[in-house]
């Protein structure tokens, strides 16, 4: 078993946390919570989404979020984008890193981005073009690798097809996400296995939503095959509005508080990412969806 010694977070909380609640957050309070993650030691954190915004009405304001926020030396911010028109989006504001995403599930994707999974891929050729020449850094996000809202059991073997094309199509990182939350350890290092057959470990992610409470164990699974990049949210906010009965990500201060305690660097100051999360949740007026972020660390 070789854990890392240092873990990268992307910090999701802004973007699938924000994009989930049913609470409006008037900009202002997401730039205000934006600049708090940045003073955390976080290196990135995934500050909008810059989508069609009558699918996701709570991003609406992306552009004014990414305009109004302190960008720190150091962290990056990606913005989420489905298409050339939200890559277009982010380059007007001077975005560097972008996400694109798409499923292992036909029925998902359908729902989620209105196409296929060809035809996701074939979207996204003139938009790694462009990136590429704007020397823009792209993620791909894959969703449901565990399973579907829609389908339920999903072929890892189309994981790992999707994986390969994304990485083929020149993303820098990709990253697994269990949509909704139903893989357990085992699974989620089979799908890593699989994958990391065709896309180096050092470039994957893994994505969990904690939606029956797995993900800090399938984590612990996946570290022990050498991931090194987690994606979380703060708070445990998140979820995605087309994947009936995904609640939210797992929470950083949860992931950190374990990573630290397996001796794992990640140079965030962990209360100071706890002050942020009930930042966010007071503003929200619900509950902080992570006991550690709620009873605040051991003394
Ligand atoms: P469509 O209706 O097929 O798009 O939607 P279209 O190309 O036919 O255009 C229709 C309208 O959308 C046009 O406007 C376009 O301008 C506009 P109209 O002429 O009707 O006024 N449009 C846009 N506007 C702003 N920004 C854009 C954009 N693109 C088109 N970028 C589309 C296709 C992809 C746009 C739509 O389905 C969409 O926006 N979907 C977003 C869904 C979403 O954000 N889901 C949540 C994020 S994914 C997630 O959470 C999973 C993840 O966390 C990983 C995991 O957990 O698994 C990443
Ligand atoms: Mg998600």
């Amino acid at each position: 078993m070789t854990l890392p010694h240092r873990v990268k977070i992307v910090e999701v909380g802004p973007r699938d946390g924000l994009q989930n609640e049913v609470t409006a957050i008037d900009t202002a309070t997401k730039v205000e919570f934006i600049n708090q993650l940045s003073a955390t030691g976080l290196s990135v954190i995934e500050a909008t989404s810059m989508v069609n915004p009558k699918w996701v009405p709570q991003l609406a304001d992306a552009e004014a979020v990414f305009s109004q926020i302190k960008r720190h030396a150091g962290v990056s911010y990606p913005v989420l984008i489905p298409n050339l028109q939200g890559l277009e989006r982010a380059i007007a504001v001077g975005a560097d890193h972008v996400a694109v995403f798409t499923a292992a599930s036909e029925t998902f994707n359908q729902k989620n981005i209105n196409c296929s999974i060809d035809e996701s891929l074939q979207r996204f050729e003139p938009v790694m073009a462009l990136a590429k020449a704007n020397n823009i850094q792209v993620r791909g996000y894959i969703s449901c690798v565990l399973g579907c809202p829609y389908e339920g059991k999903i072929n890892p073997e189309k994981v790992a097809n999707v994986a390969t094309r994304l990485h083929t199509l020149g993303c820098a990182e990709i990253s697994l996400g269990d949509t909704i939350g139903v893989g357990t350890p085992l699974q989620a290092q089979d799908i890593l296995r699989r994958v990391s057959k065709h896309v180096p470990m050092h470039e994957l992610a893994v994505h969990f939503h904690d939606t029956r409470g797995q993900a800090l164990a399938n984590i612990y699974a996946c570290l022990q095959l050498g991931i090194a990049t987690i994606d979380t949210s703060v708070a445990g906010l998140g979820g995605c509005p087309y994947a009936n009965g995904a609640t939210g990500n797992v929470a950083t201060e949860d992931v950190i508080y374990m990573l630290h305690g397996m001796g794992i660097e990640t140079g965030v100051d962990l209360a100071a990412l706890i002050k942020a999360g009930h930042f966010i949740c007071e503003k929200l007026g619900r509950p902080i969806n992570s006991k550690l972020g709620r009873i605040g660390l051991p003394s």
